[in-house]
Protein backbone atom coordinates (compact mmCIF):
# COMPACT_ATOMS: atom_id res chain seq x y z
CA UNK A 1 0.00 0.00 0.00
CA UNK A 2 1.05 3.52 -1.08
CA UNK A 3 1.92 4.79 2.91
CA UNK A 4 1.22 7.87 3.14
CA UNK A 5 0.84 8.74 6.85
CA UNK A 6 2.49 12.04 8.25
CA UNK A 7 3.67 10.09 11.44
CA UNK A 8 5.53 6.71 11.50
CA UNK A 9 5.95 4.55 14.64
CA UNK A 10 8.90 6.38 15.31
CA UNK A 11 7.40 9.65 15.65
CA UNK A 12 4.46 8.73 17.45
CA UNK A 13 6.42 7.07 20.09
CA UNK A 14 8.58 10.22 20.35
CA UNK A 15 5.77 12.32 20.95
CA UNK A 16 4.11 9.84 23.40
CA UNK A 17 7.67 9.85 25.04
CA UNK A 18 8.37 13.91 25.18
CA UNK A 19 4.72 14.88 25.73
CA UNK A 20 4.73 12.94 29.10
CA UNK A 21 7.88 13.94 30.44
CA UNK A 22 9.59 10.60 30.35
CA UNK A 23 13.43 10.23 29.91
CA UNK A 24 14.38 7.62 26.81
CA UNK A 25 16.21 5.98 29.49
CA UNK A 26 12.75 5.14 31.60
CA UNK A 27 11.26 4.19 28.68
CA UNK A 28 13.77 1.76 27.19
CA UNK A 29 14.22 -0.01 31.00
CA UNK A 30 10.55 -0.17 31.33
CA UNK A 31 9.66 -1.26 27.89
CA UNK A 32 12.80 -4.30 27.79
CA UNK A 33 15.25 -2.72 25.24
CA UNK A 34 18.08 -0.75 25.35
CA UNK A 35 17.89 2.65 25.18
CA UNK A 36 20.32 2.86 21.99
CA UNK A 37 17.76 0.71 20.81
CA UNK A 38 15.37 3.02 21.61
CA UNK A 39 16.16 6.11 19.97
CA UNK A 40 17.05 4.03 16.63
CA UNK A 41 13.54 3.10 16.65
CA UNK A 42 12.34 6.53 17.14
CA UNK A 43 15.00 7.52 13.86
CA UNK A 44 13.15 4.51 12.08
CA UNK A 45 16.44 2.67 11.74
CA UNK A 46 15.43 -0.16 13.97
CA UNK A 47 11.60 -1.59 13.43
CA UNK A 48 10.06 -3.12 16.83
CA UNK A 49 9.16 -6.58 17.05
CA UNK A 50 5.28 -7.04 18.23
CA UNK A 51 6.38 -7.66 21.65
CA UNK A 52 8.53 -4.26 21.79
CA UNK A 53 5.22 -2.64 20.08
CA UNK A 54 3.21 -3.84 23.05
CA UNK A 55 5.86 -2.93 25.69
CA UNK A 56 6.20 0.25 24.05
CA UNK A 57 2.15 0.82 24.01
CA UNK A 58 2.03 0.03 27.86
CA UNK A 59 4.46 2.64 28.66
CA UNK A 60 3.55 5.23 26.67
CA UNK A 61 -0.26 5.09 27.39
CA UNK A 62 -0.86 4.33 23.68
CA UNK A 63 -3.31 1.46 22.43
CA UNK A 64 -1.39 -1.38 21.35
CA UNK A 65 -3.32 -2.85 18.22
CA UNK A 66 -3.53 0.62 16.79
CA UNK A 67 -0.13 0.92 17.19
CA UNK A 68 0.98 -2.43 16.07
CA UNK A 69 -1.08 -1.63 12.69
CA UNK A 70 1.12 1.88 12.19
CA UNK A 71 4.31 0.08 12.74
CA UNK A 72 3.80 -3.02 10.22
CA UNK A 73 1.92 -0.59 7.74
CA UNK A 74 -0.95 -2.08 7.89
CA UNK A 75 -3.42 0.83 8.12
CA UNK A 76 -4.37 3.74 6.34
CA UNK A 77 -7.32 5.79 6.02
CA UNK A 78 -9.40 5.78 3.41
CA UNK A 79 -9.43 8.32 0.83
CA UNK A 80 -12.59 9.85 0.48
CA UNK A 81 -15.13 9.08 -1.93
CA UNK A 82 -17.86 11.98 -1.84
CA UNK A 83 -17.68 14.70 0.81
CA UNK A 84 -21.52 13.69 0.66
CA UNK A 85 -22.18 17.40 0.78
CA UNK A 86 -24.38 19.23 -1.92
CA UNK A 87 -23.02 22.49 -0.90
CA UNK A 88 -19.87 22.59 -0.08
CA UNK A 89 -16.38 21.87 -1.28
CA UNK A 90 -12.79 21.08 -0.54
CA UNK A 91 -9.83 21.56 -2.32
CA UNK A 92 -6.32 20.60 -0.08
CA UNK A 93 -3.22 22.93 -1.17
CA UNK A 94 -0.36 20.67 -0.38
CA UNK A 95 3.37 22.25 -0.93
CA UNK A 96 6.48 21.22 0.66
CA UNK A 97 7.83 23.84 3.21
CA UNK A 98 11.20 23.34 4.33
CA UNK A 99 11.09 20.04 2.74
CA UNK A 100 7.96 18.76 4.21
CA UNK A 101 4.64 19.16 2.64
CA UNK A 102 2.24 21.27 4.72
CA UNK A 103 -1.83 21.77 3.46
CA UNK A 104 -3.58 24.98 3.25
CA UNK A 105 -7.27 24.83 2.15
CA UNK A 106 -10.10 26.19 0.15
CA UNK A 107 -13.75 25.56 2.32
CA UNK A 108 -16.08 26.46 -0.94
CA UNK A 109 -19.76 27.45 -0.73
CA UNK A 110 -21.23 26.23 -3.91
CA UNK A 111 -24.61 28.03 -3.35
CA UNK A 112 -22.68 31.55 -3.27
CA UNK A 113 -18.84 30.63 -4.61
CA UNK A 114 -17.66 32.19 -1.44
CA UNK A 115 -14.53 30.98 -0.36
CA UNK A 116 -12.63 30.50 2.84
CA UNK A 117 -8.58 30.37 2.76
CA UNK A 118 -7.65 28.11 5.69
CA UNK A 119 -4.19 28.22 6.54
CA UNK A 120 -1.43 29.37 4.04
CA UNK A 121 0.95 26.55 4.00
CA UNK A 122 3.63 29.43 3.15
CA UNK A 123 2.11 29.12 -0.11
CA UNK A 124 0.32 31.85 -1.06
CA UNK A 125 0.56 32.01 -4.51
CA UNK A 126 -0.03 28.70 -5.00
CA UNK A 127 -3.77 29.86 -2.79
CA UNK A 128 -4.28 32.72 -5.50
CA UNK A 129 -3.62 30.41 -8.55
CA UNK A 130 -6.64 28.33 -6.84
CA UNK A 131 -9.20 30.70 -5.69
CA UNK A 132 -8.78 31.75 -9.62
CA UNK A 133 -9.11 28.43 -11.51
CA UNK A 134 -12.11 27.42 -9.22
CA UNK A 135 -13.70 31.02 -9.89
CA UNK A 136 -14.56 31.35 -6.33
CA UNK A 137 -14.59 34.73 -4.08
CA UNK A 138 -12.68 34.69 -1.22
CA UNK A 139 -14.25 35.99 1.74
CA UNK A 140 -12.08 34.81 5.07
CA UNK A 141 -8.99 33.90 6.32
CA UNK A 142 -9.06 30.77 9.07
CA UNK A 143 -5.55 30.10 10.66
CA UNK A 144 -5.59 26.69 13.06
CA UNK A 145 -2.32 27.84 14.68
CA UNK A 146 0.65 30.62 14.12
CA UNK A 147 3.63 28.56 12.94
CA UNK A 148 5.46 29.93 10.05
CA UNK A 149 4.60 27.04 8.17
CA UNK A 150 0.96 27.70 8.17
CA UNK A 151 1.20 31.23 8.28
CA UNK A 152 3.87 32.74 5.75
CA UNK A 153 2.17 34.45 3.18
CA UNK A 154 -0.11 35.86 5.31
CA UNK A 155 0.55 39.40 4.41
CA UNK A 156 0.59 38.72 0.38
CA UNK A 157 -2.49 36.94 0.98
CA UNK A 158 -4.38 39.66 2.79
CA UNK A 159 -2.82 42.40 0.11
CA UNK A 160 -4.18 40.10 -2.32
CA UNK A 161 -7.90 38.98 -1.14
CA UNK A 162 -8.63 42.21 1.11
CA UNK A 163 -10.22 39.11 3.34
CA UNK A 164 -10.32 39.92 7.00
CA UNK A 165 -7.74 37.28 9.28
CA UNK A 166 -8.88 35.07 11.83
CA UNK A 167 -7.22 33.36 14.89
CA UNK A 168 -7.68 32.27 18.02
CA UNK A 169 -7.61 34.80 20.94
CA UNK A 170 -5.36 32.86 22.97
CA UNK A 171 -2.96 32.02 19.79
CA UNK A 172 0.54 33.80 19.63
CA UNK A 173 0.11 36.61 16.13
CA UNK A 174 1.85 35.77 12.66
CA UNK A 175 2.89 38.99 10.65
CA UNK A 176 0.09 40.40 9.28
CA UNK A 177 -0.82 43.58 7.18
CA UNK A 178 -4.05 44.05 8.74
CA UNK A 179 -5.80 43.72 12.24
CA UNK A 180 -6.32 40.10 13.29
CA UNK A 181 -9.77 39.10 13.99
CA UNK A 182 -9.54 37.06 17.48
CA UNK A 183 -11.94 34.11 18.27
CA UNK A 184 -12.93 31.75 20.67
CA UNK A 185 -14.00 28.52 21.21
CA UNK A 186 -17.95 28.50 19.85
CA UNK A 187 -17.80 31.17 17.57
CA UNK A 188 -19.39 30.96 14.26
CA UNK A 189 -18.23 32.58 11.18
CA UNK A 190 -20.18 32.64 8.23
CA UNK A 191 -18.47 31.65 4.50
CA UNK A 192 -21.43 32.18 2.11
CA UNK A 193 -24.29 30.35 3.11
CA UNK A 194 -21.71 27.68 5.57
CA UNK A 195 -21.93 28.21 9.07
CA UNK A 196 -18.31 27.40 10.48
CA UNK A 197 -17.90 26.88 14.41
CA UNK A 198 -14.60 27.18 16.53
CA UNK A 199 -13.63 24.49 18.43
CA UNK A 200 -10.82 24.88 20.60
CA UNK A 201 -8.11 22.30 20.33
CA UNK A 202 -4.48 24.10 22.43
CA UNK A 203 -1.79 21.79 23.33
CA UNK A 204 0.42 22.14 20.09
CA UNK A 205 0.38 25.76 20.58
CA UNK A 206 -1.36 27.95 22.88
CA UNK A 207 -4.50 28.42 20.77
CA UNK A 208 -4.60 26.20 18.43
CA UNK A 209 -8.30 25.56 17.20
CA UNK A 210 -10.07 23.76 14.33
CA UNK A 211 -13.08 25.17 12.09
CA UNK A 212 -16.02 22.78 11.62
CA UNK A 213 -19.01 22.73 9.20
CA UNK A 214 -21.64 20.37 8.59
CA UNK A 215 -19.34 16.97 8.39
CA UNK A 216 -16.12 18.46 7.88
CA UNK A 217 -13.31 20.22 10.26
CA UNK A 218 -10.37 21.84 9.77
CA UNK A 219 -7.62 20.74 12.82
CA UNK A 220 -4.19 22.11 11.84
CA UNK A 221 -1.79 20.38 13.52
CA UNK A 222 -4.36 18.96 16.52
CA UNK A 223 -4.57 15.69 15.10
CA UNK A 224 -3.01 13.62 12.15
CA UNK A 225 -3.79 10.69 10.86
CA UNK A 226 -2.99 7.83 12.92
CA UNK A 227 -1.37 10.65 15.51
CA UNK A 228 -1.45 13.88 16.54
CA UNK A 229 0.71 16.76 16.31
CA UNK A 230 4.38 18.03 18.56
CA UNK A 231 2.32 18.40 21.87
CA UNK A 232 4.77 21.82 22.24
CA UNK A 233 2.84 23.34 24.71
CA UNK A 234 0.42 20.82 26.50
CA UNK A 235 0.44 16.95 25.57
CA UNK A 236 -3.12 16.64 28.44
CA UNK A 237 -4.49 19.42 26.33
CA UNK A 238 -3.74 18.02 23.02
CA UNK A 239 -5.44 14.47 23.93
CA UNK A 240 -8.20 15.90 25.66
CA UNK A 241 -9.11 18.54 23.29
CA UNK A 242 -8.75 16.52 20.76
CA UNK A 243 -11.03 13.20 22.27
CA UNK A 244 -13.55 15.69 23.45
CA UNK A 245 -14.24 18.67 20.74
CA UNK A 246 -13.58 16.57 17.49
CA UNK A 247 -13.76 12.77 18.03
CA UNK A 248 -17.18 13.74 19.48
CA UNK A 249 -18.50 14.11 16.38
CA UNK A 250 -20.15 12.00 13.99
CA UNK A 251 -17.65 9.32 12.71
CA UNK A 252 -18.34 10.30 9.43
CA UNK A 253 -17.10 14.03 9.75
CA UNK A 254 -13.78 13.94 7.97
CA UNK A 255 -10.77 15.92 9.18
CA UNK A 256 -8.54 18.15 7.32
CA UNK A 257 -4.82 18.15 8.80
CA UNK A 258 -2.16 20.63 8.34
CA UNK A 259 0.30 17.79 7.10
CA UNK A 260 -0.78 14.14 5.84
CA UNK A 261 -3.71 12.81 4.62
CA UNK A 262 -7.47 13.53 5.32
CA UNK A 263 -9.25 11.53 7.78
CA UNK A 264 -12.62 10.76 9.84
CA UNK A 265 -13.75 11.14 13.19
CA UNK A 266 -14.37 7.24 12.94
CA UNK A 267 -11.41 6.37 11.07
CA UNK A 268 -9.62 7.78 14.22
CA UNK A 269 -11.45 6.36 17.25
CA UNK A 270 -10.57 2.67 15.50
CA UNK A 271 -6.93 3.60 14.53
CA UNK A 272 -5.19 6.47 16.59
CA UNK A 273 -3.22 5.03 19.05
CA UNK A 274 -3.23 8.30 21.27
CA UNK A 275 -6.84 7.44 21.66
FE1 LIG B 1 2.27 23.51 13.77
Amino acid sequence: MAYGLEDEFGDIIGKARRGQDLSASEIATAAGITEAELTRMEQYTLKPTETQVFRLAEVLNLDGSKLLDIATERWEPEPPHQTGNANLEVITISAPVGGWPVNAYLLICKATDDAAIIDTAAHPDLILEQLDVRGVNPTAILLTHAHGDHTNGLPKLQAETGCDTYIHKNEPKPQSNSTLREVVHGDVLSVGGLMVTVVNTPGHTTGGCSFLTQNVAFVGDAIFAGSVGGPNISYQDEIDSVRDNLLSLPDTVRLFPGHGPSTTVGEEKSHNPFF
